[in-house]
C-alpha cells in the first residue's frame, strides 16, 4: 500500500490540477495499492488536519480546468516555526497529521515560499516530493515552472488589447505584468506583445531614458507607446536605497503601484496622454493553455514514478528539455532571476525595445 498526501500552497496558477492529475494517474495506474489525501488549503489543511480521502474520479475532468480543487492559501515561511496565534506549533501539528494518516510521502505543489517550507519538513524527516509551480517562472533548479506559459499568453492578450486601442488613440500606455521580485513573465509577454519598453525589476529604469524613447518614436512618427512594467519595476535611484530606505519611502507611497507613478512622470515630463491597465489576477486564472497541460502532467507523472521508486527529498524540474529530479535543499530559498546579461535581453534591446537602463 501507498498512501500519499497532496496539498497546493501559495498563490495559484493554471495547471495545478493537471499537475495532480498526473501523480494520480500514474499512481493508479500502477500495480500498487494507493491512497491520495487531499489536504485543503495547502499547508493550512496539513496543520490542521484538514484533509479528504481522494479517489480516481477526483482527478477526473480536471486536466483543462484553472485554480486547485483542494484550495490553496498563503502560509508565510517566516513564521511557520514561530506558533501561530491559536498557539499551535505548526510544523509539530504537519509532522503529526502526517504519521497519523501514516503517509509514504506528500506532493507539495507550490513556489517559492512553498518549498522553504517543504524542505523544512523534509529536515524533519517527512518524505516529500515537490512540484513547481508559479506563474512567475523564478523557481530556482528548473527553466520552467507550469503556470508560466498559461500567465504569458494572458499577459499577451491584455498588451494585444491595449495595442489597438493606444494606436487608435495615439497613447502611451502601460501594461502592469505581475512579478514583484523577477521579470520573466513581463519579459516574455513584452516581447511576445510588441512592448516598446519593458521595466523589469532586475533591470533598474532611467525614466528619463524612458521619456526619450518615448520622444524618439514619437519624431518617428509612431503614434503610440506599449510598456511592459513588472509589478516590481524599480528606479535607478530607488534602486540604491537600502532596505530600510526603501521601506520608509513606499511607507508613504501615494500611488496604487509602481506604474502609476512611472505614468505620472511620463505624463510630466513628455506631455503624452498616459494610461496604466492592470490585468493583475487575470494572469493566474482560467484554464492552463495546452503547453502547461502536457508539462504539468509530464512533471505529475515523473513525481508518481519517484514515489513508486521510493525517491523522496526532491522537486521535479526541467532542465535543458529533460524532466529532472533537483534535490530539495539546492532548491529552497533561491531566486531564479533574469540576468540583465542574458542572451534572450541582448536579443530584446536588438529587436529595439528599451529597458531603460
Ligand atoms: O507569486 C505569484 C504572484 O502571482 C505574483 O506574481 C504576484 O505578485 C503575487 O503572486 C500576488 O499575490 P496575491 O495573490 O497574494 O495577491
Amino acid at each position: 500500500m501507498i498512501r500519499i498526501g497532496m496539498l497546493t500552497s501559495g498563490g495559484d496558477c493554471q495547471a495545478l490540477n493537471a499537475a495532480m492529475r498526473g501523480v494520480a494517474k500514474t499512481l493508479y495506474n500502477s500495480k500498487e495499492d494507493v491512497e491520495i489525501y487531499g489536504f485543503l488549503d495547502g499547508y493550512q489543511g496539513l496543520i490542521y488536519g484538514r484533509f479528504r480521502l481522494l479517489t480516481y474520479d477526483d482527478f477526473s475532468g480536471i486536466l483543462t480546468k484553472g485554480g486547485t480543487f483542494l484550495g490553496s492559501s498563503r502560509t508565510p515561511f517566516k513564521t511557520i516555526q514561530e506558533p501561530g496565534a491559536d498557539g499551535v506549533d505548526k510544523v509539530a501539528a504537519m509532522k503529526q497529521n502526517y504519521y497519523k494518516l501514516q503517509l509514504n510521502c506528500l506532493v507539495i505543489l507550490g513556489g517559492n515560499g512553498t518549498h522553504k517550507t517543504a524542505n523544512l519538513l523534509r529536515e524533519q524527516g517527512l518524505n516529500v516530493v515537490t512540484l513547481p509551480k508559479t506563474i512567475d517562472n523564478d523557481l530556482w533548479g528548473t527553466d520552467m515552472t507550469f503556470g508560466f506559459q498559461s500567465a504569458v499568453n494572458v499577459a499577451t492578450d491584455a498588451i494585444d488589447c491595449i495595442h489597438t486601442t493606444a494606436a487608435s488613440h495615439g497613447r502611451v500606455f502601460i501594461v502592469e505584468v505581475m512579478g514583484h521580485k523577477v521579470g520573466w513573465l513581463t519579459l516574455n509577454a513584452g516581447m511576445a506583445g510588441g512592448a516598446d519598453i519593458i521595466l523589469i525589476p532586475e533591470i533598474p529604469y532611467d525614466i528619463d531614458k524612458v521619456v526619450k524613447k518615448i520622444k524618439e518614436r514619437h519624431d518617428k512618427g509612431s503614434r503610440f507607446t506599449i510598456l511592459a512594467v513588472a509589478e516590481g519595476a524599480i528606479s535607478k535611484e530607488d534602486a540604491k536605497l537600502s532596505k530600510k530606505e526603501y521601506k520608509k519611502k513606499m511607507e508613504n507611497y501615494k500611488y496604487p503601484s509602481v506604474s502609476y507613478e512611472i505614468a505620472e512622470q511620463i505624463a510630466k515630463k513628455s506631455g503624452f496622454d498616459v494610461r496604466v491597465t492592470v490585468p493583475g489576477h487575470t494572469q493566474r486564472g482560467g484554464s492552463p493553455c495546452p503547453y502547461d497541460r502536457v508539462f504539468a502532467s509530464r512533471l505529475g507523472s515523473e513525481a508518481g514514478r519517484l514515489i513508486l521508486k521510493g525517491e523522496y527529498g526532491f522537486m521535479v524540474g526541467y532542465k535543458n528539455r529533460e524532466i529532472v529530479k533537483v534535490p530539495l535543499e539546492d532548491v529552497a530559498g533561491k531566486l531564479k532571476m533574469v540576468d540583465p546579461d542574458a542572451s534572450i535581453v541582448k536579443e530584446a534591446k536588438m529587436l529595439g525595445i528599451s529597458f531603460g537602463d
